[in-house]
């Protein structure tokens, strides 16, 4: 059995004293035990989620690293400093910082290198446009992208890294993948995660669903046989909707 892994993508939402207030919320929520919960919220409200989850069960998360490990790099944030704040997950390649920020596979897979190299988890997205998979080329994508964000990674490394399957089209829109939709594509990403490493490896691999999760379709999304979690975008900025997507599980 994989586990369930939940992460709340906070993105750039929430100064320190909105974080604090919303970190003590979820502090009170009662979260399946069973359940991974991580909550990534901004690079300035890090340390204030260290001290206040202090003795929660609830783990921390950054949503971006840089690929250099110091030095004259204005605005960047190593993964030594991330490891420092008491980070144990990084979010690599979300389609946002792919968008605006021209983030290549490449790029991804050598960030998420990074992450594993210096013992922390890589939460990796992937995900069609609304564009492409009215194309038919979703498979081809996705396949892609995989096979770009894990390459080099040996099969030790991958079965620890954490891939978030996130169509495009479903991030903040509202529209969600149906379950079946996302099913189609999961078990695609675990077919090629056997063929790029074995049945065994791919089988430990947790695939999360991201886009548009909420409370009522949580359950569904993650009944579903290759869908291992979810990475939550707007419903994590709420204490009792996040917690209610854990306990979905
Ligand atoms: P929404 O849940 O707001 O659609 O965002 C999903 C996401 O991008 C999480 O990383």
């Amino acid at each position: 059995m994989r586990k369930k892994i939940i992460a709340g993508n906070w993105k750039m939402n929430k100064d320190v004293e909105e974080s604090a207030q919303l970190l003590e919320e979820l502090k009170k929520q009662t979260l399946a035990p069973g359940v991974t919960a991580i909550v990534c919220p901004p690079y300035t409200s890090l340390t204030e989620a260290v001290r206040i989850l202090k003795g929660s069960s609830i783990q921390l998360g950054a949503q971006d690293v840089s690929l250099q490990d110091d030095g004259a790099y204005t605005g960047e944030i190593s993964i030594r400093m991330l490891k420092s704040a008491g980070c144990s997950y990084v979010i690599v390649g979300h389609s946002e910082r792919r968008q605006y920020f021209k983030e290549s596979d490449e790029l991804i897979n050598a960030k998420a290198k990074k992450v594993l190299a210096n013992g922390l988890t890589p939460i990796v997205c992937v995900g069609e446009t609304l564009q492409e998979r009215e194309g038919g080329i979703t498979e081809k994508i996705v396949t892609t992208q995989v096979k770009g964000v894990m390459a080099g990674i040996p099969a030790e490394d991958a079965a620890k890294v954490i891939i978030a399957y996130e169509p495009v089209w479903a991030i903040g829109t509202g529209k969600t993948a149906s379950p079946a939709q996302a099913q189609e594509v999961h078990k695609l990403i675990r077919t090629l995660l056997t063929s790029l490493y074995s049945a065994t490896v791919a089988d430990e691999i947790v695939v999360q669903y991201g886009g548009s999760v909420k409370p009522d379709n949580a359950k569904e999304l993650l009944s579903q046989l290759d869908i291992d979690g979810a990475l939550v975008g707007g419903a994590c900025l709420k204490a009792d909707s996040f917690a209610a997507i854990v306990n979905a599980c």
